[in-house]
Parts: C-alpha cells; sequence; structure tokens
C-alpha cells in the first residue's frame, strides 16, 4: 500500500486534537461497551462463580483498541512504502508510531546549513493517516550524528549553537505533532554508570544534556521529553548513574519528563531485576517508555555490532517461552509502572524477517512478535494476553 500524503501541511499552526494513543483507546472502548448491555451481562455473571475475569472475546480487535496504554511500531518510510502486510499489521495494531532512522540526526541534517523533511513529513502523515502518535527519535545521539556536525567539536561554542539551531528548527517545526522526543540517547557508556566520553560530553561537558532538553522544551513546551537508553533494565550500575543523572536535572530544573528503556532484551535477563529497574524508574514520577521492545534468544555484543549465536534454530518450545517473556514483561510495566506514568510500549521492528537485530549483530535470531512469514507467534500472544487480562 503506498504511503498516503495529506493535504494537511505538518506546518499548520492549530495543534491536534491529543494524537496520544490514550484518547484513540478511549474512544476505541467506547465504541464497543455498551452500557444498556452491560448490567443484565453482569448480573449474568454474578451467579456465575468463576466468572470473575472474562476470556477476551473480541480477538480480532487490534492490540491498540485492548491495551491500556499507547502500543507502537518503529518503522522505517520505505518499510511502510513497501511491505502491504506491514503497513496493514501496522495500522491495525499500533497506536504509535517511531521512525526506525529517518529522524536521526544524520537523516534530517546530512550537510551543513541542510534540513531533509521528507522523510519525517511522510512519517507524520502517515501516523495522521492512520490516527497514530508520532514519537520523535532522537535529536542527540552519538551514533546519529553525521560526520560534519562531529568537526564542529573543535569549537564548542559552534557546536552548541547548531545545537540550539537544529533542536528549535526541527522540534518547533513539529511542535504540537510530535508528541515526544528521545532528546538524548545514550548519554551512559554501554556498562556502569559513568557518562559516555562521546563528541558531545567531550565538546560540551555534562551540561550538553541540560541544554538540549532546554532548547526542546522551549521549542515545544507541551512535548514529553525523554532521556532513553540501553541496558538499564538489566545493569543496575547503569541504571544509578542514569537514576544520578535524572536526579541532577531535576535539580537544576531541567524540563526533562520522560524516562525511555529500550528494552533490547535476552531470554536470560531475570525478572526480578526489570522489575526493580522499572521500579527504580517510575520512582523518578518521569513518564516510561519501553521504548525499543524485542527479546532475543542468542548474545548480542553491546559494545559493536555482532555476538554469540547460541541457537542456530528456534523450536515451538522456545517460541512458547518467549511468549511468556513478552507476556511477564508488559505484566510488570501494567503493575509496577503506575497508569498516569505509562507513555506506552514500542517494538523495535515487528517482523522476525525485517528485524535490526540480524543485520546489525549477524545473528540468526527471533526476537519479534511475528515471524518470517509475518505471522502472529506466541510473542504476539503473549504480550496481547497481558494487556487484556
Ligand atoms: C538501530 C536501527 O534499528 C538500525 O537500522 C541502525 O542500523 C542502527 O540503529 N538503540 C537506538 C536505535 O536508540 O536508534 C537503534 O536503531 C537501536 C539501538
Amino acid at each position: 500500500m503506498p504511503l498516503i500524503f495529506l493535504s494537511r501541511s505538518p506546518l499548520s499552526p492549530t495543534r491536534l486534537p491529543a494524537k496520544d494513543g490514550r484518547s484513540d483507546l478511549r474512544r476505541a472502548a467506547s465504541q464497543v461497551f455498551y452500557p444498556v448491555l452491560a448490567l443484565p451481562l453482569l448480573l449474568f455473571l454474578g451467579g456465575c462463580a468463576d466468572a470473575v475475569t472474562a476470556p477476551e472475546t473480541n480477538e480480532s480487535a487490534g492490540l491498540r483498541e485492548v491495551a491500556p496504554f499507547p502500543v507502537g511500531g518503529a518503522a522505517n518510510v520505505r518499510f511502510l512504502n513497501r511491505d502491504s502486510t506491514l503497513t496493514a499489521f501496522h495500522g491495525q495494531h499500533f497506536s504509535s508510531i517511531t521512525a526506525t532512522n529517518d529522524m536521526k540526526m544524520y537523516a534530517i541534517s546530512p550537510e551543513p546549513d541542510t534540513f531533509v523533511w521528507e522523510h519525517a513529513d511522510a512519517m507524520l502523515a502517515y501516523a495522521d493517516a492512520n490516527d497514530q502518535r508520532l514519537f520523535g527519535h532522537a535529536l542527540i545521539w552519538h551514533s546519529g550524528t553525521p560526520p560534519w556536525v562531529s568537526e564542529l567539536a573543535a569549537d564548542p561554542v559552534a557546536l552548541d549553537s547548531f545545537m540550539q539551531h537544529y533542536i528549535t528548527t526541527y522540534v518547533g517545526r513539529y511542535r504540537g505533532q510530535v508528541d515526544g522526543w528521545d532528546v538524548v540517547n545514550e548519554a551512559m557508556e554501554t556498562v556502569g554508570g559513568a557518562y559516555r566520553e562521546t563528541m558531545w560530553y567531550n565538546a560540551l561537558g555534562k551540561d550538553y544534556l541540560a541544554k538540549a532538553f532546554t532548547y526542546a522544551h522551549a521549542a515545544d513546551p507541551d512535548a514529553v521529553l525523554f532521556y532513553n537508553d540501553f541496558n538499564i533494565e538489566r545493569d543496575t550500575a547503569k541504571l544509578h548513574g542514569v537514576l544520578r543523572m535524572i536526579e541532577d536535572l531535576q535539580a537544576q530544573g531541567v524540563p526533562i519528563s520522560g524516562l525511555g528503556f529500550q528494552m533490547h532484551l535476552r531470554m536470560d535477563i531475570p525478572d526480578e531485576t526489570i522489575a526493580y529497574c522499572l521500579k527504580r524508574g517510575a520512582e523518578t514520577g518521569l513518564q516510561i517508555h519501553l521504548s525499543e521492545v524485542d527479546i532475543i534468544f542468542n548474545k548480542h555484543d553491546d559494545t559493536q555490532g555482532g555476538g554469540v549465536q547460541l541457537y542456530d534454530e528456534v523450536t515451538e518450545e522456545m517460541l512458547a517461552e518467549q511468549g511468556e517473556k513478552y507476556y511477564r514483561l508488559a505484566k510488570m510495566y501494567r503493575e509496577i509502572v503506575p497508569p498516569a506514568q505509562q507513555y506506552g510500549i514500542t517494538f523495535w521492528g515487528f517482523s522476525d524477517r525485517y528485524s535490526w537485530i540480524n543485520g546489525f549483530f549477524k545473528l540468526k535470531d527471533w526476537p519479534t512478535i511475528l515471524d518470517r512469514d509475518l505471522q502472529p507467534k506466541p510473542a504476539y500472544y503473549g504480550f496481547r494476553r497481558a494487556l487484556t487480562e
């Protein structure tokens, strides 16, 4: 299915009606729940001792309709244009979309004094056409920085001035239309709780974070502004470093409003550790986004591409276990993160055919909710069960 381009310009000055999935879900709920029918039904169920948790009856409804929080799928414009099965699944099941790569700095500003809006505009048009929330990923990220910007590091004043101009222009252009942003991505070392010595950090010190959030807030005061990182659901030293950084920002009055757990999980990461980390994250009072969920069987190397291929084939049993892991993850999110802080769960790719894991880590793995034939896996059903129970 080709991407549908809307006639309304993304520069439209009027703020759209709430584009967050919550409003979608409220609408969807009001369509399927008829109070008139509910009372006799409840009276009937009241007479049945075991009917306290009725099984899900609405199996054809999309995840977005049954979830109590926004559910998202990361995608690139290229995929949405190319694979109509994926597009149909995306529209049916997701109330939020994140661009996998199309909204990173190297895509938006590949050359000096250049902004390329084509793909970001297309993401917005797609989100609007499907009544989805558009989430912006990622403003400042060492791996997303194009070479010409890295060259500015020799002159910290020029780098800061570029950062301000970039964030102001970009966030300002989509003011009221991008619901939230990963303002800074992966500012901590891969392991442990120290700041990552990126070009941004080396040139501007840790203040680059405060500056980035401040510039983004000035450009769109209503946008939800996230710090996003990986392994903070398993490496408690890293999580504690992130929490110290957040405390530091909050103490300075920096407008941070969300914490993103990327959640590139592995099957053997203990649930207890994940639960502890989610609880500590939620205690910040920030919005909590599981922003890039996938669950692998093998081991990726977090310091670079590559990894350890432990399993060459996947069995029905392994897929069933993965389904339970997806179930428990969504369940923990529901139970540990207070509803008002549930910004949502976003899958980083949602089919084993196109998952980034296989190419980036050169692994054969099965990390997502759809198999290579784009059919729902136990992971899909496990995740769904946690939403509907
Ligand atoms: C990944 C994309 O999925 C790949 O296509 C790309 O080659 C590298 O980046 N953390 C992030 C994401 O914040 O932006 C990364 O996305 C995955 C890890």
